[in-house]
């Protein structure tokens, strides 16, 4: 580091004094084009219905899918990642492959409307299809199955692509899904679909919220499957494992409690990095906001820059439409 002299001919406060001049030296910014927004779409309801869990983000019908969707083009949203909430479900999660399923029919009716405006993606996971609603099947324990699970998401990586889905979001942490999907993707002519990895998605308490959006039948934890908080080296681990499976962009999961994993990755990867604010973080702000804790406008926006400072290119966030609304004076 250049010497730079000191106090009182350095004072870092000049580079402070307006907005103006804070502006021109911010070292990160947020860009519309930067937000993929996560979005909920269930079978059989007519209405919208709230989640009680997350403040503000609903289950959409599939017409208001559609409608949210053309606002996030409207709002220069970068991409909408969706999550299919069936109205059955069994051992197999049979929905998630029927190309009839709820995933499957938003799917088409999303790409119908945003064309390639708009990058659509697709949970890749058994979870909200099974009615254990663990992310894959299980074996005559119990147990969750890996590579029997890793035929059925061969299955769904064909489905999703062919309803439509530029990218695929595999989400389930079951080892070799990365590989397996990215085979499926190439032995069905899909070779233009795309792959997001979840590769570093950590067994989270912060996931709370999403289970009600979801409608999880889920009794238990993931903690076989998902990372373990503790640990970092693992995280390089599986990075390393998706990259050499062919993975074309990679997550950390969830967002705010590990913002060193998302700077550990910004300097290993030269593939996209996109980070995921989970329902819980999304919980507390609002609700630390409608208790008058936290001033959320402002809350909501030191979050998402902290992603970009911490090496974020891209950021899944339940704010993405608003945020973008706001960012370009909408
Ligand atoms: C699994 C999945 C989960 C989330 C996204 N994909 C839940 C889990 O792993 O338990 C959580 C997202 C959130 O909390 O916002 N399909």
């Amino acid at each position: 580091m250049r010497a730079q002299g000191r106090f009182p001919e350095v004072r870092p406060r000049r580079l402070r004094t307006t907005p103006a001049m804070r502006r021109l030296v911010a070292e990160n910014r947020l860009h519309a084009g930067d937000l993929i927004l996560p979005a909920f779409v269930r079978e059989g309801i007519d209405e919208p219905v709230e989640i009680g869990s997350m403040p503000g983000v609903v289950q959409h019908t599939r017409d208001t899918l559609r409608k949210a969707a053309a606002e996030a083009v409207s709002a220069g949203v970068g991409g909408i990642m969706l999550f299919g909430v069936p109205e059955f479900k069994d051992a197999f999660g049979s929905a998630g492959t029927d190309p009839d399923g709820i995933l499957q029919q938003a799917l088409r009716d999303v790409r119908s409307e945003v064309g390639d405006d708009l990058i659509v993606m697709s949970d890749l996971c058994l979870d909200e299809f099974t009615d254990h609603g663990h992310c894959g099947v299980l074996d005559s324990e119990g147990r969750v199955d890996n590579d029997a699970t890793l035929r059925r998401y061969a299955e769904m990586a064909v489905v999703q692509a062919e309803a439509g889905a530029h990218v695929l979001g595999p989400s389930g942490m079951m080892d070799g899904q990365i590989g397996v999907v990215r085979t499926a993707l190439e032995e069905s002519g899909h070779v233009d679909t795309a792959v997001l990895a979840y590769t570093a998605k950590y067994s989270s308490a912060f996931f709370g919220p999403f289970r009600e959006a979801v409608g999880s039948s889920l009794e238990g934890d993931r903690k076989t499957y998902q990372q373990d908080p503790a640990n970092r080296r693992e995280s390089f681990r599986e990075l390393e494992l998706d990259l050499a499976e062919g993975a074309d962009m990679v997550m950390v999961k969830p967002g705010m409690p590990y913002l060193d994993v998302v700077r550990d990755y910004a300097e290993r990867v030269d593939v996209p990095l996109a980070v995921y604010q989970v329902s819980g973080e999304y919980s507390m702000i609002e609700n630390a906001a409608a208790q008058g804790l936290v001033d959320r406008d402002a809350a909501i926006m030191e979050s998402l820059t902290g992603f970009k400072r911490a090496g974020a290119d891209t950021v899944l966030t339940y704010w993405a439409t608003e945020v973008a609304q706001r960012l370009r004076g909408l």
